[in-house]
């Protein structure tokens, strides 16, 4: 049986100040320290990176954007690209969330393009995928996993794919207070194990870490980590405050 490292990633989406997001970051590093136990990323908004980088100095937290550009360079006005990101600090960037699928109409060859992008300059990358309620309750969600791996990761080579972490968030679940159990997160990660395994073969499938997203808390994470296919959280809401983000960590580390 592979082990795989925990890896925790705190999603801030489009909240706190700057003063805020300084404290934030700094209880974050200070929990943390330097424990390497669980791999913990923190993803503030795009003005702070540069001073949420600087407070988590010398901690073991690194620092991820909640989005970034498919271009390298050149005129996208309002857009981030990934040499930007990883100047303030980064080495993940989060890339496919359901909130910029449905919100801002991202489509699937844009997030492999984003993906392709990511890789070639140096980030890691969190891609997102997940199905929606609608989805669901037309038993839809194997086949939209299916058609999500298949678009986001065509094309990557093997090298490439050692820098991806997976996080299957139902739309559903997310911001909603109604969390997966651990059994359907296990149904979908061992599902999108499987198309890993016959897209990309053993070591591909065996090393991705797949992390869950949705409405995750420091009550729910222990249930939904004993899950073998289970390697992590994704977490909004209760990673804006430091001490239910800690506890998620740490029972993340505990499993
Ligand atoms: P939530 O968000 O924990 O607030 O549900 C998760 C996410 O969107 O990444």
């Amino acid at each position: 049986m592979p082990t795989r490292k925990k890896f925790v990633a705190g999603n801030w989406k489009m909240n706190t100040t700057l003063t805020e997001a300084k404290t934030l970051g700094a209880a974050v590093a200070k929990g943390v320290g330097t424990d390497e136990r669980v791999t913990t990323v923190v993803c503030p908004p795009f003005p702070w990176l540069t001073a949420v980088a600087e407070v988590l100095k010398g901690s073991s937290v690194a620092i991820g954007a909640q989005n970034v550009h498919f271009e390298k360079k050149g005129a996208f006005t309002g857009e981030v690209s990934p040499a930007m990101l990883i100047e303030s600090g980064c080495t993940y960037a989060i890339i496919g969330h359901s909130e910029r699928r449905h919100i801002l109409g991202e489509r699937e060859s844009v997030i492999n393009h984003k993906v392709h992008t990511a890789l070639e300059e140096g980030l890691h990358v969190i891609l997102c995928m997940g199905e929606t309620l609608a989805e669901r309750e037309r038993n839809l969600q194997e086949r939209v996993f299916q058609r999500q791996v298949f678009a986001a990761c065509a094309g990557l080579t093997d090298e490439q794919f050692h820098r991806i972490v997976i996080a299957y968030e139902p739309v559903w679940a997310i911001g909603t207070g109604k969390v997966a159990t651990p059994e359907q997160a296990q149904e979908a990660h061992k599902f999108v194990r499987l198309k890993l395994r016959q897209l990309y073969g053993d070591n591909i499938a065996d090393a991705t870490p797949i992390i869950y997203g949705g409405s995750v808390t420091p009550e729910n994470t222990a249930g939904l980590m004993s899950q073998s296919d289970v390697d992590g959280a994704l977490v909004g809401v209760a990673s804006l405050k430091a001490t239910s983000f800690l506890e998620i960590v740490k029972a993340a580390g505990a499993v």
